[in-house]
């Protein structure tokens, strides 16, 4: 009898990745791992391209050069909550998701993030911090292979970040998507997720 491992592929295979902004070349040939499982965070000045890495991983731009394999549909949340105005909570949490058993499971990620009691509530009514923490919601419901996320919680007090730092160490190590958070000269890694928003 033979037996043969197969090693399980990454989440995401960043090869000689290159992008450029007309004549400025922003990410000049970038080589990036990221298992599953596994949380990176970008350490960089600000505009050495951090954002413009994380919109490439996610798909939303071209790229000049190189190739990125990653999961076709990642979650990303970004530094604003981007919640649609004119829809209750659940609502937003469930966009784009399947109209059978909705409801259900808004509730459960609502409730992961705190909000579980404001379902029918409206965005209008909410902190800086609850409305970021229903873009989180928002993001996991899906049950993404792949987590994006640009400086989620740059806006709010060094108090509430905190809270949502460790919120977010919480929700990655429960839900174990592959995560790739900004705040790319420098790469941070960790099998125990930690947040660095
Ligand atoms: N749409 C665009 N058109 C032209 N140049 C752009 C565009 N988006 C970003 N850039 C440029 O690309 C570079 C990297 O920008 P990026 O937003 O990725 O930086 P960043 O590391 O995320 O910065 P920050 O920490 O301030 O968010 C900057 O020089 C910026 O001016
Ligand atoms: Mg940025």
């Amino acid at each position: 009898m033979s037996l043969s491992v197969v090693a399980s592929r990454p989440a995401v295979a960043v090869r000689g990745l290159v992008r450029r902004y007309g004549a400025r070349t922003v990410i000049a040939g970038l080589d990036l791992t990221i298992e599953r499982g596994e949380f990176v965070a970008l350490l960089g000045e600000s505009g050495c391209g951090k954002t413009t890495l994380l919109r490439a991983l996610s798909g939303l731009d071209p790229i000049d050069g190189g190739a990125v394999d990653a999961p076709r549909r990642p979650a990303v949340v970004f530094q604003e909550h981007r919640l649609l105005p004119w829809d209750s909570l659940w609502r937003n949490v469930s966009l784009g998701q399947p109209e059978n058993g909705a409801r259900e499971r808004a509730a459960g990620a609502l409730a992961e993030v705190g909000l579980g009691e404001r379902l029918d509530d409206w965005p209008r009514n909410l902190s800086g911090g609850q409305a970021q923490r229903v873009a989180l919601a928002r993001a996991l419901v899906q049950e993404p292979e792949l987590l994006l996320l640009d400086e989620p919680f740059a806006a709010l007090d060094a108090l509430t970040r905190l809270k949502m730092q460790a919120l977010v160490k919480e929700l990655v190590a429960r839900h174990r998507p592959a995560s790739c958070s900004s705040p790319t000269t420098s790469t941070r890694r960790s099998r125990s997720p930690t947040a660095c928003c």
